[in-house]
């Protein structure tokens, strides 16, 4: 079964064609940094009128890389759910004309399912449950997935996302937009102990993260360096900057997973194409004993096969969208109710 993914949640146009769920022939993102990176953040409606030029062209792009027209594809799957929604409502427009005009279903998703569901596209024999880490620009959550589709939420960010405050430290260093890629660059090239930043909630008896005192601690190192007269060193603010977000998002994760007696782990969402952050959890997997799940970068930030994906495994449990299907920009993980009315087949 053929299905094209649409994913437009942010500042990424992306198209796929992913077979039978796994497949993956042509995963197509048109990234829009260059747009946004003068503003050092994504800018809504810039990045909603953007998808509207380039939407067309990248699905094209996707059906000629996989070699497959219109009339071979399936199903699309799209995400409905997550993100800005001005963005979101320009794929699920084109999802509809397509799926419409094709006599196919629509398949609407949820974009952090998503993220999910790209570690189980390299990873079909997933165990369950299992914990999984999904963090980004949007988001930083710890989910645990007791099956496909049941998800129960047991961390949230109580502030800003360990996506967002990469992206905030490297505008306060005027480094770039994305901060996260450029970050894990620079960070190669510094001491992770050159200076003592904190890590908010380590020792909570929660799963919850916080990362604006993080922010706010580099903001004010940086502001008193300058205002010393003092050479400021970006690679290591960088990273001990790094290390502190990665200690927490590591050690909380690993709490859940002992706490609650689960041998393993998938870690998603953008900042999972962290260097660190993979080789501080393959340590932790070789220690301790447990599998840790990453996708491959490609996977990693927001892309159309996830979506395709997941809109496959909807398929297979009996799930298709209608065409009244709406957008949100947020939505509760697991809540199918308005997303699709009636299943399929029962
Ligand atoms: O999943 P994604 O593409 O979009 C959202 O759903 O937000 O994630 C984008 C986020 C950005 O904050 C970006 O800085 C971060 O992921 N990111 C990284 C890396 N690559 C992307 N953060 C740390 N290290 C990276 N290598
Ligand atoms: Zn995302």
């Amino acid at each position: 079964m053929l299905i094209l993914g649409i994913e437009t949640a942010c500042d990424d146009t992306s198209a796929a064609v992913v077979a039978d769920g796994k497949d993956v022939l042509a995963n197509i993102v048109w990234t829009q940094n260059q747009v946004h990176k003068r503003f050092g953040g994504v800018v809504p409606e810039l990045a909603a009128r953007r998808h509207m030029e380039v939407i067309n062209y990248v699905i094209q792009a996707a059906l000629d890389q996989a070699g497959v027209s219109f009339q071979q594809i399936n199903a699309v799957g799209v995400n409905c759910r997550h993100g800005l929604l001005r963005s979101i409502m320009v794929g699920v427009a084109a999802a509809k004309a397509i799926a419409y005009s094709q006599g196919i279903p629509l398949i609407g998703v949820h974009h952090i399912e998503g993220h999910i569901y790209s570690n189980i596209i390299e990873n079909p024999d997933i165990e369950f449950p299992h914990i999984c880490l999904t963090v980004s620009g949007g988001h930083n959550l710890l989910i645990l997935v007791h099956a496909p589709g049941k998800y129960e939420l047991i961390g949230r960010t109580w502030d800003d996302s360990a996506g967002e405050a990469f992206d905030k430290v490297a505008k306060i260093l005027g480094l770039g937009f994305p901060g996260g890629p450029i970050i894990d660059r620079l960070a190669k090239q510094g001491n992770p102990k050159a200076f003592d930043f904190p890590r908010p909630m380590l020792n909570s008896p929660s799963y919850d993260f916080s990362f604006s005192g993080l922010k706010t601690s580099v903001t004010t190192k940086v502001a008193q360096i300058k205002s010393q007269g003092s050479e400021l060193n970006a690679a290591d603010i960088a990273a001990s900057f790094q290390q502190a977000v990665i200690d927490v998002l590591v050690a909380k994760t690993w709490k859940a997973a002992k706490e609650k007696n689960i041998p393993v782990i998938s870690v998603a969402g953008g900042v999972s194409a962290n260097s660190l952050l993979r080789t501080t959890f393959a340590e932790l997997a070789n220690q301790q004993g447990v599998r840790v799940i990453f996708s491959d970068i490609s996977l990693c930030t927001d892309n159309g096969a996830m979506i395709a994906a997941l809109a496959y495994y909807k398929y297979q449990q009996g799930y298709v969208s209608d065409w009244d299907l709406d957008a949100l920009a947020n939505a509760p993980l697991g809540d199918l109710g308005l997303i699709y009315k009636k299943p399929l087949r029962s």
